[in-house]
């Protein structure tokens, strides 16, 4: 299992370069990512979430066919619509809160043997996509709040690792 970084954590806030070998240290890393991300109960993960900042992330909705790795990912068209889901980050442990965005997304990548492809997305694979792809440059989904709900999800965050602190120090 890889660590999974945390809010805090510089490599969460950088953007990341692009994927240029794609290479069996490459498949390595992206088997144990998809076997962290299971483990952790996640249905994404980002690169920068295990500490490597290069523009690739994993999903799994465990429906069928959702099974995919992203390589080099491009937005490429997203819907006109907004509309709201309920988001947490296995790097912001905890806090859960409604984001707004498309329901729909086209995205162009690479597979795991650099051989492009293109996907059209709806629902809570769209969903995934465009959370995994705000990590690549160095964003998280509790930016993408108003400055309010911003300043509540720090409060709470700020309180939480005050709590596990003190969880750590009786040990
Ligand atoms: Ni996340």
């Amino acid at each position: 299992m890889l660590d999974i970084y945390t809010l805090g954590d510089e490599v969460l806030r950088e953007p990341c370069e692009r994927v240029s070998e794609f290479d069996s240290a490459l498949a390595m890393l992206t088997d144990a990512m998809f076997e962290t991300m299971i483990d952790a109960d996640g249905v994404g993960l980002a690169a920068p979430q295990v500490g490597v900042s290069r523009r690739f992330f994993v999903v799994d909705t465990r429906r069928e066919g959702e099974r995919l790795a992203f390589f080099n990912p491009e937005i490429v068209e997203t819907s006109d619509d907004s509309v709201p889901y309920e988001e947490g980050c296995l790097s912001v442990p905890g806090l859960y809160h409604d984001v707004m965005r498309p329901s729909r997304v086209t995205v162009h990548a690479q597979d795991i043997n650099g051989k492009g492809f293109t996907l059209q997305a709806s629902g809570l694979l769209a969903r995934v996509i465009q959370h995994e792809y705000d990590h690549l440059e160095g964003r998280l989904f509790i930016d993408r709040l108003d400055e309010k709900e911003k300043e509540k999800m720090n409060a709470l965050w700020q309180r939480r690792q005050k709590k596990e602190q003190k969880k750590r120090k009786k040990k």
